[in-house]
Formats: structure tokens, sequence, C-alpha cells
């Protein structure tokens, strides 16, 4: 082909491709209900942007020494935090996860049972995740606090359900308004 008939054709079917996919967005067709499951494709297609992404601006998070050896002052306010705004959609240990977190899609995985790297969790933690339902805790907290939600992350994996009901009725009783 001539390289001028060639432009002319990859011209007309970009075009095209375009009006179908205005006319696929205006036609309504598309389901956005979250208590439909995504096709594999575009769970396929978000999944590997949100991990790319986080991934990539998590490398330029450095993670606090204290962290790995939080003081107990330090895990009690990223427990009092994790509790308060956290459990409802990750559950916690002997917590389930809320009726919100159940009809949520994408669905808030556990986080009890084990623990990201921490500088991906600070991270998620402080920006939110866009088309889900994690919200951006940086608009509100500092990032003092978000490191405390991030060092209770890493010490929940190892409570038991007896140790986190302790935790709640010492706090709760303490100083029930927070
Ligand atoms: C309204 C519900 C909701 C609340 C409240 C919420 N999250 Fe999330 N969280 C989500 C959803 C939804 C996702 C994304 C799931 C996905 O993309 O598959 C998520 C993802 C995460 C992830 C990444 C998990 C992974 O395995 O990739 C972390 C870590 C996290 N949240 C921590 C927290 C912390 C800590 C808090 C409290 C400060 C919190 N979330 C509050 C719904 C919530």
């Amino acid at each position: 082909m001539e390289p001028m008939k060639t432009v002319r054709t990859a011209v007309v079917l970009l075009v095209l491709l375009a009006a179908a996919g205005l006319a696929f967005i205006y036609s309504g067709l598309y389901n956005v209900a979250a208590d439909e499951e995504h096709s594999g494709f575009v769970r396929w297609v978000l999944h590997t942007t949100q991990s790319k992404s986080v991934h990539r601006r998590a490398e330029q998070v450095v993670v606090p020494d204290w962290v790995a050896k939080p003081s107990p002052a330090a895990l009690r306010t990223g427990f009092i935090h994790y509790q308060e705004m956290c459990a409802t959609c990750h559950g916690a240990p002997g917590v389930p996860i809320s009726e919100i977190g159940q009809g949520l899609n994408p669905a808030p995985p556990e986080l009890s049972g084990h623990a990201e790297d921490p500088d991906e969790s600070f991270w998620i933690i402080k920006h939110g995740i866009k088309m889900t339902g994690m919200p951006g805790f940086g608009v509100t907290h500092d990032d003092e606090e978000i490191w405390a939600i991030v060092a209770f992350l890493q010490a929940m994996p190892k409570m038991t359900q007896e140790d986190y009901k302790k935790m709640v009725a010492e706090v709760w009783t303490e100083s029930p308004v927070i």
C-alpha cells in the first residue's frame, strides 16, 4: 500500500473506534452495579493499573525507623484509628467485615491475616485508591498518625481475637470520647 493510503486507513479506523467507544458510553449498556462482578478483563485492567501505580509511587516513600519497633503509645494510636476508621471495611481479629464492607466492589480485603510492605500501606492509606471504596486519609491525618496505623497493621497479624477484644475494652472504657 502507498504510505498515504496506509495513513488514511489508520485514521479512519481510529475515528471508527472512537465513535464505537462513544456510542457504547452513551448507550448506557455498561452495567455500573456494584453487586455485579467485573468481567475478567476489566478486573485485570483495574488490578494491574492499581498495583503498578502504587508500587511505583511507594518507591519514593521512606519508612521511619521506629515503625518496625513502635512504642506502646504509637501502637495504641494506630489501634484507635484502625478500630474507628478501618475495621468497618477491613475487619479485625474477631471482628467480621461489616455490612458496608460486604457491599463494596472491589471487596476490601481482610487485613488481620498478613501485613503488606509498610511503604505501600502508607501510600495507600495516605492517598486512597480511586474508584474503590478506599478513602485517602492524608486529607484528615498527618504522616505521623498514618505511620502509627501502618505500625499497627504490621502488628495485627500476631494478635489473637482475645488481644483485640481486650484492647477495645481498655481504650473505650478508659476514654469513651476520642
Ligand atoms: C469504606 C471502606 C473502606 C475503609 C473505611 C477503609 N478501606 Fe482500605 N480498602 C478498601 C477497598 C475497597 C480497598 C481496595 C480493594 C481492591 O482494590 O481490591 C482497600 C484497600 C486497602 C489496602 C490495600 C490492601 C491490599 O491488599 O492491596 C490497605 C492496606 C488498606 N485498604 C488499609 C486501610 C486502612 C488502614 C484503613 C483505615 C485507616 C482503611 N483501609 C479504610 C475499603 C476501605
